[in-house]
């Protein structure tokens, strides 16, 4: 086990990543309050000291734990994690209100085991360099007794140290962000080189750890979970019913505006191939004349979150014996929700998820997969045995196609949307992309059908038809903020639009979304 002390970091689980990466198995910590105790496990091998927003001055600066230095495992301090250990060591920091952020090119200084042979390019005099992403404000001004320079820039002269005896290592920057390129690489040093783990932990044994702790946590209390068919949420409920089996009940609100087939495709994955226990309530017919006459999008957003909120209660108080609500939380969500506390996040629309539940059904919260990334989260699914479509599948919001029909939300348009969108999903699943060899569902991190309540004049056969429109919209993106239109190839859009005016009876014209967010979303409400 490698212990990663958290002092407050925002990438403080990018570590952990990075460690797991490395086939480590390791654990996030309150760095400020462990003691001697939780220190003495047999199976630590190691000590990481995240980054911090503190400085190591300020009065609510968090300090390390003697007992960190004491435990006889190798440490390595990151950031802020350098400074405290600089400053309680018997170095200096110097205090400044300056903070820089950003790209450094490093030079690394002599033999540390650290990072030896690890460099991006060499000087014409031959000294290693490093490319990181560096972030000082306050720095270390003079090294504590036996300590020597590991690292060091113009702008900050020790920005590395290492005391190869006691093995301690620091760095004022950031080996776990991927723009530190040589990052993994030093993170693969320290905790398999140094601290001697063998690197042969992985996703499977993730889920035989966390099964333990929700058996541990759970005990022989009922949870209750809310499935959407989203990855996330199903990855939940696989894992936590691995852990618990029949003490967990899933309740699958389907608000009738759900993609083709998508509850069977639940029903049929969750309760036939894995025997989990899932009460499915086709709820259609109450959020339809919930949104009958509403077309404003907020307004139609709270209305489907609200109507949500409420049929998932009224099930939940009939499980009288469930304690815990369980939520697919994942660790990016945890990251939104800090900002969105802080105000820094302008919300630009309401979003709703099944997880935000209020807290007034008075239970307590389970979430397993807090700590994990979205890619992660995926493979774990997969160790898990869920298919792989559901699991690679695009993301779908909360109000699903409650969003992508524009104005008035009625059932006929919810249908002939599905039907579009599905030969529209089918026909990118089918196509491979000659260039990448991938097929184009793949290679496309969203892409759907929008119902435009618009009609249009055509002409099939030796008749006018008068009706509905669709846009395609399919979008590239890494993180879902901003996103460029997808270049899909014209043979493709033909076959498409031609199955879906052939095919879906109400529609006769079919566009293409050309626009970029920003200055667009990527949903069209
Ligand atoms: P926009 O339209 O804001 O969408 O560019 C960005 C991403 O968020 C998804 N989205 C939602 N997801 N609940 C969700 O769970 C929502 O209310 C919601 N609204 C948008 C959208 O599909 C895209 O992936």
């Amino acid at each position: 086990t490698i212990l990663i002390l958290d002092f407050g970091s925002q990438v403080t689980q990018l570590i952990a990543r990075r460690v797991r990466e490395a086939g480590v198995y390791c654990e996030i910590v309150p760095g400020d309050t462990i003691d001697a105790a939780a220190l003495a496990r047999p199976q630590l091998k190691g000590l990481i000291l995240s980054g911090s927003h503190a400085s190591a001055y300020g009065d609510d600066a968090p300090s390390v734990p003697p007992a960190v230095f004491e435990a006889g495992v190798p440490v390595l301090g990151i950031c802020y994690g350098m400074q405290a250990m600089a400053q309680q060591l018997g170095g200096e920091v110097i205090w400044s209100d300056q903070r820089e952020f950003g790209y450094a090119e490093v030079r690394a200084h002599g033999h540390t085991q650290l990072l030896k042979d690890i460099q991006d390019f060499a000087t014409p005099e031959g000294y290693g360099m490093l490319k990181v992403w560096m972030s000082h404000g306050d720095k270390v001004a003079k090294l504590p007794p036996g300590f020597k320079l590991m690292a060091s820039t113009e702008s900050c002269p020790i920005a590395g140290m290492a005391d190869e005896v006691r093995r301690f290592y620091a760095v004022q920057f950031h080996p776990e962000v991927t723009h530190t390129q040589q990052g993994p690489a030093m993170l693969t040093r320290f905790v398999r080189d140094i601290c001697g783990c063998t690197g042969d932990w992985s996703m499977p044994n993730y889920i035989d750890e966390a099964v333990d702790r929700i058996r541990e946590q759970v005990g022989d209390e009922e949870v209750l979970l809310g499935l959407s068919g989203g990855v996330d949420s199903s990855v939940a409920a696989a894992l936590i019913h691995r852990a618990i089996g029949d003490q967990l009940t899933c309740v699958f609100v389907d608000h009738g505006l759900l993609r083709l087939n998508e509850a069977e495709q639940v029903m049929q994955t969750f309760v036939k191939n894995l025997g989990v226990r899932v009460i499915h309530i086709d709820a259609t017919e109450q959020f339809m004349s919930q949104l009958a006459g509403v077309s404003d999008p907020e307004a139609k957003r709270k209305i489907i979150g609200k109507e949500f909120v409420e049929v998932f209660q009224s099930e939940a108080a009939k499980l009288k014996n469930a304690r815990w609500l369980a939520q697919g939380t994942i660790y990016p969500d945890v990251i939104e929700s800090a900002a969105s506390k802080t105000g820094k996040a302008v919300a630009i629309k309401s979003h709703h998820n099944v997880g935000g539940l209020p807290d007034t059904l008075n239970m307590k919260l389970l979430e397993p997969l807090r700590e994990l990334f979205k890619d992660e989260v995926r493979k774990l699914g997969v160790a898990l045995g869920l298919p792989p479509e559901m699991v690679y599948r695009h993301p779908f919001p909360g109000p699903g196609l409650g969003v992508r029909i524009l104005g008035e939300v009625k059932k006929e348009y919810a249908d002939l949307l599905r039907r579009a969108d599905a030969i529209f999903i089918e026909e990118l699943r089918k196509t491979l992309d000659p260039v990448t060899g991938k097929n184009w569902y793949d290679q496309t991190s969203q892409a759907f059908a929008v119902f435009l309540p618009v009609k249009s004049v055509g002409v099939m056969g030796d008749g006018r038809t008068y009706d509905y429109v669709v846009a395609l919209r399919a979008v590239e993106t890494t993180d879902f903020m901003t996103a460029d239109w997808a270049e899909l190839p014209y043979n493709l859009l033909k076959r498409v639009s031609s199955r879906i005016i052939n095919e879906v009876r109400g529609i006769n014209r079919v566009t293409y979304d050309v626009s970029s967010k920003p200055p667009a979303t990527i949903e069209w409400e």
